[in-house]
């Protein structure tokens, strides 16, 4: 799939903008110097793939400080091509999607772009925060399985609901008996988000493997596992019984303490874990390789080539794993950031380059 056409008005720094994108290229690269919009850009592109932000959770903090509301569309060439489009108004405050001029759910509206980002911020977040690496699932299996996406949106619903109940009964506002429906709904979502997790990562298993030998240059082996908050746990009705056994302490917390919402992934070489022994080295190849087998499962699944957004990637990658990224990114339409061209030079296709300046954009 391809971006034909870009229009942005009232987004964070940018200024109005109407980009129309080039058929016969496939590499878009915007160069400017630091805080000027380049991945401000990207960012916008990002939210009408997945209707959300990668570095922001707070909606309002996307329109311009001197805006009302902000709106990106973009028209998605394909077998049936659509024109999306998110707005963010500030009062009152709200988000609409809308798909061909009709607005949707979210669930309707994330996939039919499909995207994958990249940016050097995800070394440290796979290597760090476990939150972030469950987005990694998140988003992957979002885009590659309509039934998860709608099952996670109502799990972590049941999550908040519960939660706040959970409170309530623990200032005597209601009672334990309320719950009953909350757990259940827990155990149901929570049990089919753990397994779908699980198959993927069966997936990614392989692919990683083979990955993370060709872009590190070495024999290492790589493994991923999941490592589930509910364990080895199958059934509804076990699973039931363990949130219903630890329901004093979800009440004294007001925290839902079991569930895939706390779920993990391990990374090792060769067998060794990551996060206390890898170098920094071997955390870029692994975010490649994750990256790419992102791009693959979901050529694979989907039938469709992902959009490639890549935020900064020279200043993390070494010229081996750059050359990689060059030789493996030929015609998957790309766009990418830098704040100096000569980056580009390794990339010898043809590129349609645009400065960023103080929020404009130009070529
Ligand atoms: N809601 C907003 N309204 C106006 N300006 C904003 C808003 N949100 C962010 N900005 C500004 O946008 C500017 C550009 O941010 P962006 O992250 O896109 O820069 P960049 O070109 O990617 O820089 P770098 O090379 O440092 O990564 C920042 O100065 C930031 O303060
Ligand atoms: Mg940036």
């Amino acid at each position: 799939m391809r971006i034909s056409h870009i229009k942005i008005k009232g987004f964070r720094n940018l200024k109005p903008l109407e980009l129309k994108i080039d058929k016969e290229k496939s590499v878009f690269a915007f160069i400017g110097s630091n805080g000027h919009g380049k991945t401000n850009l990207l960012e916008a592109i990002y939210l009408c793939a997945l209707s959300k932000s990668f570095r922001t959770r707070t909606n309002l903090d996307l329109i311009n400080f001197d805006d009302d509301f902000c709106t990106i569309e973009c028209s998605v060439e394909k077998e049936d091509p659509k024109i999306l489009e998110v707005i963010v108004i500030r009062e009152p405050a709200q988000k609409v999607l809308k798909v061909n001029g009709v607005k949707r759910s979210a669930s309707e509206f994330i996939g039919l772009l499909k995207a994958v980002f990249f940016s050097p911020d995800d070394l440290s977040e796979m290597a760090f925060a476990p939150r972030l690496r469950r987005r990694y699932l998140d988003v992957l299996l979002s885009q590659l399985d309509h039934e998860y996406l709608n099952i996670l949106m109502k799990y972590q619903e049941s999550i908040r609901q519960r939660n706040a109940l959970l409170k309530k009964i623990r200032e005597g506002e209601s009672k334990k008996d309320e719950l009953e429906f909350w757990d259940n709904q827990l155990a149901e979502l929570g049990l089919s988000i753990t397994q779908k997790r699980a198959d993927l990562i069966v997936q990614l298993q392989t692919l990683l493997k083979d990955l993370y030998k060709s872009i590190s240059q070495t024999d290492d082996i790589l493994t991923i596992s999941y490592q589930s908050n509910i364990g080895e746990i199958a059934d509804k009705d076990k699973l039931l019984l363990k949130i219903t056994e630890n329901i004093d302490r979800d009440i004294a917390s007001g925290t839902t303490q079991l569930g895939p919402h706390r779920d993990d992934l391990q990374f090792s070489i060769n067998s060794h874990d990551m996060v206390y022994f890898a170098s920094r080295g071997e955390w870029r190849s692994l975010v490649l390789a994750l990256k790419f087998a992102e791009i693959q499962l979901i050529e694979k699944q989907t039938g469709e080539k992902p959009v490639l957004l890549l935020d900064d990637v020279f200043s993390e990658l070494d010229e081996i794993r750059q050359k990689y990224l060059f030789e493996a990114i030929k015609g998957t339409q790309t766009f990418i950031t830098t704040t100096h061209k000569e980056f580009l030079d390794g990339l010898d296709v043809e590129k349609v380059v645009y400065e960023v300046m103080d929020g404009a954009v130009s070529s």
